[in-house]
């Protein structure tokens, strides 16, 4: 053991606790892994989180109730992006973006193959957006919770081609989502193309059920998975979605500016390649006339092309490494928990409308709810006096409160934000 590892095991109470251990990677980095080995560790137990939250570089000025927006990383992953960015200035070499394809591939049991490297949620969308051969008068079914990033691109597509996009509102529950989804659906649909957790009110939707649904009809489902890893037990071969694109700045806490899009290998074909460069081909010769195509890589590469930055997609695979670590199934019971009981709590206020479904398929780690006697903007700025970054949500005229409640929260926080909501009851 060298010191290092020494030094930071007996920061954490003398030793190990239980059968977790803190341990500092790489050696000569202040950066540290909480490792729970395999273990299924309490959502209550107050202790093994308050390690996790100081593996974060994020303020203690103030709670930070807003990842839904942007997932703060810890501090694993800024030394990881930090050091290959060294490398790269340092060594005059670049490359190494490629090594996150495989280890995103096995974060949501996928092939390598079905991985396409993306910036952000709305650079995948725009992929599938504009590969699919639709025609004037197509409908697509979204929903009428959308993020800018899903409603933009469609809308786009609507008034380039004429398409016609038709609107879900959501239900309370899934079975209720299913029967809607189900009735929007006529001989003109083509695509279903909602997100799998809306970011208005972090409603969950029956991702598998859906996609089932969509290809009993012969449709494409796709889903704007913003929101998806890092917050669920992510398993897209499970789901059996054709289309998944998503970021690694929410919920997997990764670099800011890295996503990846997921094709189904069956739909490489169908979902035209209409952006393409270096990496997407199998080969090309402008010396013969007339200049040769010889096509695109037999993988969802063919959607990302060029010099990359190696640095942040290095950094994502230690964020991976740091989920892997701490447990996914501990995330996903931690993050419930916290959900939950501010869920509860809020119900029980006589001035609180809670919009976030109770039923608890249909519920993340988001919570969103208006108050009866008060403008959202208005405890928007309570709640920013009080020293909480929460999110107000203009979008789709909800006029609400959006509270996250991630990894690196704790029920002390949640009861300090209730406590908030009930000063302007
Ligand atoms: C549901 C949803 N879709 C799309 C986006 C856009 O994400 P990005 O900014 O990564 O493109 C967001 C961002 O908050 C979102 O919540």
């Amino acid at each position: 053991m060298n010191t290092t590892r020494r030094t930071f095991i007996k920061q954490v109470s003398g030793g190990l606790i239980g059968t977790w251990a803190l341990v500092s990677v790489p050696e000569t980095s202040s950066a540290r892994y909480i490792i729970s080995n395999g273990q299924n560790v309490l959502p209550e137990d107050e202790q093994f989180w308050k390690i996790v939250r100081d593996q974060f570089p994020l303020t203690h000025d103030r709670i930070y109730l807003n990842n839904g927006t942007m997932g703060p990383s810890p501090f694993v992953v800024r030394e990881a992006v930090k050091s290959f960015i060294d490398n790269i200035d340092v060594s005059g070499e670049y490359g190494g973006w490629d090594a996150a394809r495989p280890k995103l591939a096995k974060f949501v049991n996928v092939d390598e193959s079905e991985i396409s490297l993306t910036h952000n949620v709305t650079e995948g969308i725009n992929v599938v957006t504009w590969g699919l051969p639709l025609k004037r008068g197509d409908e697509v079914i979204l929903t009428n919770h959308e993020h800018a990033g899903n409603a933009l691109p469609w809308l786009n597509r609507a008034k380039y081609d004429g398409i016609v996009i038709k609107t879900l509102k959501p239900a309370q529950t899934a079975e209720e989502n299913l029967n809607r989804i189900n009735d929007l659906i006529t001989k003109k649909t083509r695509v279903i193309a909602i997100p799998h957790i809306t970011c208005t009110i972090g409603q969950v939707f029956p991702a598998k059920e859906i996609s089932k649904l969509g290809h009993e009809k012969g449709l494409w489902v796709f889903f704007d998975g913003a929101h998806g890893p890092g917050m669920t037990m992510l398993d897209l071969k499970d789901i059996g979605c054709d289309f998944y694109a998503t970021c690694c700045h929410k919920w997997m806490c990764g670099p800011k500016g890295t996503g990846f899009l997921f094709v189904r290998k069956e739909m490489l074909d169908a979902l035209e390649a209409k952006w393409i460069g270096g990496g997407s081909d199998i080969g090309w010769d402008m010396t013969v006339d007339p200049p040769e195509f010889k096509g695109y890589v037999n993988t969802a590469h063919r959607y990302d092309f060029g010099t990359q930055n190696a640095a942040i997609y290095q950094g994502l695979g230690a964020s991976i490494d740091f989920l892997y670590h701490i447990g996914m199934d501990n995330i996903v019971r931690r993050g419930k928990a916290l959900s939950g009981y501010l869920q509860k709590e809020l119900m029980k206020l006589d001035n609180v409308e809670m919009l976030t479904p109770t039923e608890d398929e249909s519920r993340g780690f988001v919570t969103g709810f208006r108050l009866k006697n008060m403008p959202y903007d208005k405890f928007g700025e309570h709640a920013g006096k009080k020293g909480f970054r929460i999110r107000l949500v203009a979008e789709n005229k909800l006029n609400s409160v959006r509270v996250s409640t991630h990894i690196y929260n704790n029920f002390d926080e949640v009861n300090k934000f209730i406590e908030a909501v009930k000063e302007v009851g």
